[in-house]
């Protein structure tokens, strides 16, 4: 077994999709220790290039969803604002909490659930870099799912995966990170430059063909399909295979409780914590 799973040997853990990001704005550092503390067992962020070879964490290909760019008379020319052509100075401009607050995407400043007295720390999130999440999850012993987006079409492509490999490196992360991708590619590419870390597949629409020699042959130490396409009859016959199953993403309890007794290793929600007690202190 992988070292980063050796914490993770039995069912049931919480991991936290894009940090709490139902009480926080995604892929921010607030939404990452909101995370630590709701008791998530892990969490998962995403990936991407700026145009000078930052790595940040941000899930859209294009900032106006999950950013201020939009009010910003300064970019208003480079519509539709594709991240790859930011530099990281020009995305660190950005405001990327205050989205948050004004479309309430999961409901919960209108339960209270997010108090009023957030919203200045919601307000100053910026775009994090990728190190300095790697610092943290050393810091705080939390382990991390890092998903690596497609940079098809990008200078990226083709350096990511050793960018990310050196700054686990730089930061000893290497047995607190699980790297998935839906670009497979990538995974060998890890597979090839460090064999330590561990990788999981990431899948959504269709499983492939003849799912668990495919897996093996990539040599992936998890599978990540979208819960949408997987039944518990799946995830028993792969984890009897000794192929992990990680699920994406589950907000509903019940499903998630079928898909622990089914065998999977951690379930990735929105809500972590539902799924989880609070960390005490
Ligand atoms: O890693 C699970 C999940 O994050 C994959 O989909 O679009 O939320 O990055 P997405
Ligand atoms: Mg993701």
């Amino acid at each position: 077994m992988k070292p980063f799973f050796e914490r993770f040997s039995g069912t049931g853990y919480v991991c936290a999709h894009r940090g709490a990001r139902s009480i926080a704005p995604e892929n921010t550092r607030l939404a990452f220790e909101k995370a630590y503390f709701s008791g998530a067992h892990l969490y998962e962020t995403d990936v991407q290039a700026t145009a000078d070879g930052e790595l940040i964490l941000f899930h859209d290909h294009t900032l106006e969803r999950t950013t201020d760019i939009s009010m910003q008379s300064a970019f208003s020319e480079r519509s539709p604002w594709p991240l790859a052509e930011f530099t990281y100075a020009e995305l660190q401009s950005l405001d990327a909490g205050s989205w948050f607050i004004g479309s309430d995407p999961f409901g919960t400043i209108a339960s209270g659930d997010v108090p009023k007295e957030h919203f200045r720390s919601i307000r100053g999130q910026r775009i994090p870099l990728l190190r300095d999440a790697l610092i943290d999850c050393r810091h705080y012993d939390f382990p991390l799912n890092l998903e690596i987006k497609d940079q098809t079409g990008t200078a990226a492509d083709t350096t990511i995966v050793s960018q990310v490999i050196e700054l686990i490196k730089q930061t000893q992360t290497e047995l607190l990170v699980l790297i998935s991708s839906f670009k497979h590619a990538y995974l060998r590419q890890v597979k090839e430059q460090d064999a330590t870390i561990a990788t999981a597949a990431l899948v959504e629409g269709a499983h492939p063909e003849s799912l668990l020699s495919y897996l093996r042959d990539l040599d992936v130490d998890a599978y990540h399909p979208d819960q949408l396409i997987t039944d518990t009859a799946l995830v028993q016959q792969l984890t009897k295979n000794g192929m992990k199953v990680n699920l994406w993403t589950v907000n509903d309890l019940e499903r998630a409780n079928s898909f622990t007794a089914a065998g999977a290793t951690f379930i990735c929600t929105d809500w972590p914590q539902r799924l989880v007690g609070p960390r005490q202190s």
